[in-house]
């Protein structure tokens, strides 16, 4: 067992104190080695948490089921606790801090009795980069250290770094104490009451009853989204929910791109897409999130804080998404996936056919005739980052990458084209500010009911929205104008009515980002209409595609009564931020209308 590692005073009185409140009977300072995730896993076979794969079929991987009653995101749970209401804003769950406080110290009071009390240090960002930031998440959670292994960098070398310095402290309990000679269960958590809790005035993190994802893995939503973004606005720059990709046409000639679409609406996909289109390359910089700020050029430049993906597993193929597949065949963590005999996983979309006989995710026997999915539709692989096989060689570059472009999309089966490009800084914040999604497994809710998702980051902006888009608003002012990256709408998921997605998506979508690029360099390829600059006839390649020029033309088209409802339901969505809003915002809306009307 290792004993404390660091002379942080900081850290050191904190994980005393917690130990105080939480009264774990072990405490374990993590070093992130091989052999330590080794020896987690190895614990977590015996207690039935993970199975171990087939060493032949998946190297050093698990398999991991959760309890039923935590498989996602819990964004009614999930709350930002500011000294005043308006600084939350409307669009996220609030409780005052020293009420919130009060609430979790009774909660957290003795909840890792029975248990290890794991200290992971981690840093979010290339170790010891400018603007890595490094926290430490505390939790009683073997599952989470081995994840937090993947996703961020974890150890020895995160605290002599971070030396005296300070961090973020993240703490977090499955909220299950073990009474004496109670046995333990695989995924133990505490279905009743969960508390994903965000303190932006001490930037501290305190997450309740939960051991899936988003609500455990600190590092990641709570800290490098809501924490990040809070930090971010004070410190001019941005936090996002944004995949960062690199591509290059025939003749050689690079750019990188970010993307915001909301949670399982396919950035893992296209940050790794396989092009369909010859000549063309796409790479990697991250799938989910990226931190952007000015580089000395006065370009906006992106970095990537994770080191693994946590990537929806079903949909996921050799055909839809081959270097996903590549990237997760060692070294990975497979949770709520089915289970083949021979110890290999499978979930819906893997193969064409299904397999005869699984164990399905809730660890019941499972046939081809099964009327229930094998898998959890949110469930999900964790996967180091350097396995994937088109990862940039930029990746962890700590000056980041420079950005060309910015895409917003989401899951809308009608009204919204294939893909159009914005006005200007303003039309493309407004842009932002009004994507929208059918909502998707990836959090607790309703599936399928259309929401605004602004910026991919409702759930996940740690400030008042409105702020929000006035921060993004501001960095027209920070630079020359030329230099901002141009802003670009795409949806992969308009549907016939058949209910079949019309587009091919996958990696014909280079198609959209070879139109993307071209437009970056400013070629004569749209037209203008009221909702922005559409492709003009021709303009996107469909050379050996399916698709008919009927079909092309509908999801290419401005749905003017479409629009005209989306704008009512847009003034709707404002409404809720009153005098806080923008004025920009409301301008951009009105001249839309009235560009709609005249149409
Ligand atoms: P989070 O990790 O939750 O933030 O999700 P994500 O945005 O990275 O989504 P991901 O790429 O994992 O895609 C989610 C689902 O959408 C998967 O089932 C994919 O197969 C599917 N998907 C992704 N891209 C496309 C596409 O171009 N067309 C269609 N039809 N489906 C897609
Ligand atoms: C998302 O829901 O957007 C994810 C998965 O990327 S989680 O880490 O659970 O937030
Ligand atoms: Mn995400």
């Amino acid at each position: 067992m290792l004993t404390q590692m660091t002379t942080n005073q900081k850290l050191i009185k904190w994980v005393k104190e917690v130990k105080e409140l939480c009264t774990p009977d072990v405490i374990y300072w993590c070093d992130g080695s091989p052999q330590e995730f080794d020896r987690l896993a190895e614990e977590m076979v015996k207690n039935g948490t993970f199975i171990k794969l087939n060493e032949n079929i998946k190297p050093n991987s698990y398999y991991c089921k959760s309890d039923p009653a935590d498989v996602a995101r819990v964004e009614d749970r999930t709350f930002i606790c500011t000294e005043n209401q308006e600084d939350t804003g409307p669009t996220n769950n609030w409780v005052h801090p020293k009420e919130m406080k009060e609430k979790m110290i009774s909660l957290f009071r003795g909840c890792m009795k029975g248990r290890t009390m794991y200290v992971i240090p981690f840093s979010m960002g290339p170790l010891g980069s400018d603007i890595a930031h490094i926290g430490v998440e505390i939790s009683d959670s073997p599952y989470v250290v081995c994840n937090m292994h993947i996703m961020t960098r974890v150890g020895k070398k995160v605290l002599e770094i971070l030396g005296d310095g300070n961090f973020v402290p993240c703490l977090h309990s499955i909220g299950a104490p073990l009474q004496e000679g109670e046995s333990d269960v695989p995924w133990p958590c505490n279905g009743e009451n969960k508390y994903i809790v965000h303190f932006p005035a001490e930037k501290s993190i305190w997450s309740y009853g939960s051991g899936y994802g988003g609500n455990a893995l600190l590092g990641k939503k709570c800290f490098a989204l809501r924490i990040a973004s809070h930090m971010a606005r004070e410190e001019g720059w941005l936090a996002d929910h944004m995949l960062i990709l690199g591509i290059t046409n025939p003749e050689g000639e690079k750019k990188y791109i970010a993307a915001a679409f909301p949670s399982a609406c396919g950035k893992t996909n296209l940050a790794m897409l396989t092009p369909s289109l010859p000549g063309w390359k796409v790479e990697t910089v991250g799938d989910d999130i990226a931190w952007m700020k000015f580089g000395k050029d006065g370009r906006l430049y992106a970095i990537n804080p994770e080191a693994g993906f946590f990537g929806v597993a079903p949909g996921t193929s050799m055909e839809t998404n081959p270097n996903a597949i590549l990237s997760l065949q060692a070294n990975s963590i497979f949770t709520n996936v089915a289970l083949t005999p021979d110890g290999d996983v499978w979930w819906e979309g893997l193969t064409n056919e299904k397999p005869e006989k699984l164990t399905d995710w809730r660890g019941n026997e499972w046939t081809f005739e099964s009327k229930t999915p094998a898998a959890h539709p949110n469930s999900r692989f964790t996967t180091p980052a350097n396995q994937c096989p088109v990862i940039d060689p930029k990746w962890e570059d700590p000056e980041g990458v420079p950005i060309s472009a910015i895409l917003f999309g989401g899951r809308r089966a009608t009204s919204i084209p294939l893909v159009f490009e914005a006005f200007d800084w303003h039309n493309g914040v407004f842009l932002g500010s009004i994507v929208s999604s059918e909502q998707t497994a990836a959090a607790e809710g309703k599936i399928g009911n259309v929401r605004r998702d602004p910026f991919a980051m409702l759930p996940f902006c740690g400030y008042n929205m409105a702020d929000y888009f006035d921060h993004w608003l501001s960095f027209m002012h920070r630079t020359e104008i030329e230099k901002l990256p141009k802003f670009f709408s795409v949806n992969w998921f308009r549907k016939d009515e058949k209910g079949k997605f019309i587009w091919p998506g996958f990696g014909d979508n280079i198609r959209v980002l070879k139109w993307i690029f071209e437009r970056i360099d400013g070629e004569d390829l749209a037209i203008e209409t009221p909702i922005g600059y559409l492709p003009s006839d021709g303009a996107i390649d469909i050379s050996g595609l399916e698709i008919s020029e009927t079909q092309l033309k509908a999801i290419l088209n401005v749905d003017k009564d479409g629009w005209l409802t989306d704008t009512k339901e847009i003034r709707e969505f404002y409404g809720q931020f009153g005098e806080r809003l923008p004025k920009e915002l409301i301008d951009e809306l009105n001249d839309l209308e009235k560009r709609l009307n005249n149409y």
